[in-house]
């Protein structure tokens, strides 16, 4: 049954929290042991709907999978005769689709569901099927599915450039690099992304015995290989949920300390977040304390690819700007129609308005609680930490957005004084 959060406003949060293993961090190194001949341990995997998701299809492809610890996976592959990913889990998550480079690349065929566009956007593949062209797939959309061949059984590395209109792809860069990983020869990918989550994936090939240089720049090159081995990894903390909790703390006017951050995955959000008057301590190398000794002031801030200001964190600096003191004006280079929260912002009282790719807000002293819906799971959080400052209740509805990338959130902010508790949705019943 259905869910929604219900939040009571005006306390402030103090404690200490430990953040989650990213889940951008994770979808890509899971899907990546399909690539491999040996076994996988992966640890530090974030327990969420997503990563339950991927792991199915992973199940239905051959993959067999043991838990050994609440976030430690160990897998290996035990059947490659199934190439196909089915829409009915595709659909649940767009992520879904870092299983076709692996298919394609170990087993020479793949038939993966197209996954659509979202709330966020039309979210096109285009680029995710440029690289893999590059690298001689045969390539043709079928009756809602990608049906990917490699001419021989093998790739070929090749050349290609992955810039598109919005910047450089993360999840184009990453099934190209895994794809190029298993290809005959060298593959060099230009204009690929630079995110951590980017970074850590071809730490991971390399571990399992992939050749990949030009790590963490817009120029990777890659020495295919025969094959690929087994390899262990750790992922990395969730930046995204980080900064989520960094402005539930500065939105309360709190004393946080997260633990498990990487301040080097952070630096436009820290930057941002100075600038409106939040004071991050920098407590130990993981560890960063989060307070707000005066006013929220307005800011001009743009959303673009790493190491820019991202996308994800969006929508809860809208929410924390809501109550600044002026006009903030926030605009989406990644997403220009990820604004959906702005309208459930509004019936708590926010003043925001569209303006093409910008949101201008308007500063106002207080926001005030209501029913309000989660359209995304970074909207969700926005709407949770509105109502974490909003005038009475607030519930906040389609938590399972929030659930699909969020741990225990309840749990966490409950944990630092919040008041907040899930509830199942009464079921309704309608008039004949
Ligand atoms: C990843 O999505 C993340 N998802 C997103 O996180 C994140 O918002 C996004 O990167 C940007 O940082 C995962 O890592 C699982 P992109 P991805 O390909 O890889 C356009 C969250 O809240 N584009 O980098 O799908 C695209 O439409 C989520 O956790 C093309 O034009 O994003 C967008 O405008 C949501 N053609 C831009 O590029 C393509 O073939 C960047 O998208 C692919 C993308």
């Amino acid at each position: 049954m259905a869910e929604h959060l219900v939040v009571e406003g005006g306390t402030t949060l103090e404690g200490t929290i430990k953040i989650q293993g990213s889940k951008n961090g994770a979808l890509p190194l899971l899907a990546a042991t399909l690539l491999s001949d040996g076994r996988c341990t992966l640890s530090n995997v974030p327990d969420l709907k997503d990563i339950r998701t991927l792991l199915e299809i992973m199940s239905e492809l051959g993959m067999s999978v043991d838990q050994r610890g609440p976030n430690t996976f160990s897998m290996r592959v035990t059947d490659e005769t199934k190439s196909t990913a089915r829409y009915e889990l595709v659909s649940q998550m767009r992520a879904s689709i870092y299983v076709l480079a692996p298919l394609l690349a170990k087993r020479g065929y793949a038939k993966v569901s197209l996954p659509g566009g979202c709330v966020i956007g039309l979210r096109p593949i285009d680029l995710h099927l440029k690289g893999l062209r590059a690298l001689g797939a045969e390539i043709e959309l079928d009756h809602g599915y990608v049906v990917a061949r490699a001419p021989g059984g093998r790739l070929k590395g090749g050349r290609v450039f992955l810039g598109g209109p919005f910047g450089s792809s993360v999840g184009a860069t990453a099934n190209t690099l895994m794809a190029a990983s298993l290809a005959d020869g060298k593959s060099v990918i230009e204009g690929a992304a630079c995110e951590p989550e980017v970074v850590e994936l071809a730490h991971f090939l390399n571990r399992m015995g992939a050749t990949i240089t030009g790590i963490g720049t817009p120029r990777l090159v890659v020495t295919g290989v025969p094959s690929l081995g087994g390899a262990r990894q750790s992922v990395i903390p969730d930046r995204i949920e980080a900064g989520t909790y960094m402005a539930a703390a500065a939105i309360t006017g709190g004393d946080v300390t997260l633990e498990d951050v990487r301040m080097e995955h952070l630096g436009a959000v820290v930057d941002t977040f100075e600038k409106i008057g939040v004071r991050i301590e920098e407590l130990d190398e993981e560890t960063i304390r989060i307070t707000r000794p005066g006013p929220i002031r307005p800011v001009r801030v743009t959303t673009l690819t790493y190491p820019g200001y991202p996308t994800d964190i969006q929508a809860q600096l809208a929410s924390l700007l809501c109550l600044g003191e002026g006009i903030s004006v926030v605009t989406e280079k990644i997403y220009p129609d990820r604004f959906m929260h702005l309208a459930e912002l509004n019936r708590m009282g926010a003043e925001v308005m569209k303006e093409g790719a910008s949101a201008v807000i308007k500063g106002v002293k207080v926001l005030k609680g209501t029913d309000v819906m989660a359209s995304d799971l970074r909207a969700g959080a926005a709407l949770v930490l509105a109502g974490l400052v909003a005038e009475g209740t607030t519930r906040v509805h389609r938590l399972y957005h929030v659930d699909r990338g969020y741990e225990c959130i309840e749990a966490k902010l409950a944990s630092l004084g919040a008041k907040i508790h899930r509830v199942k949705d009464a079921a309704v019943t309608r008039a004949a």
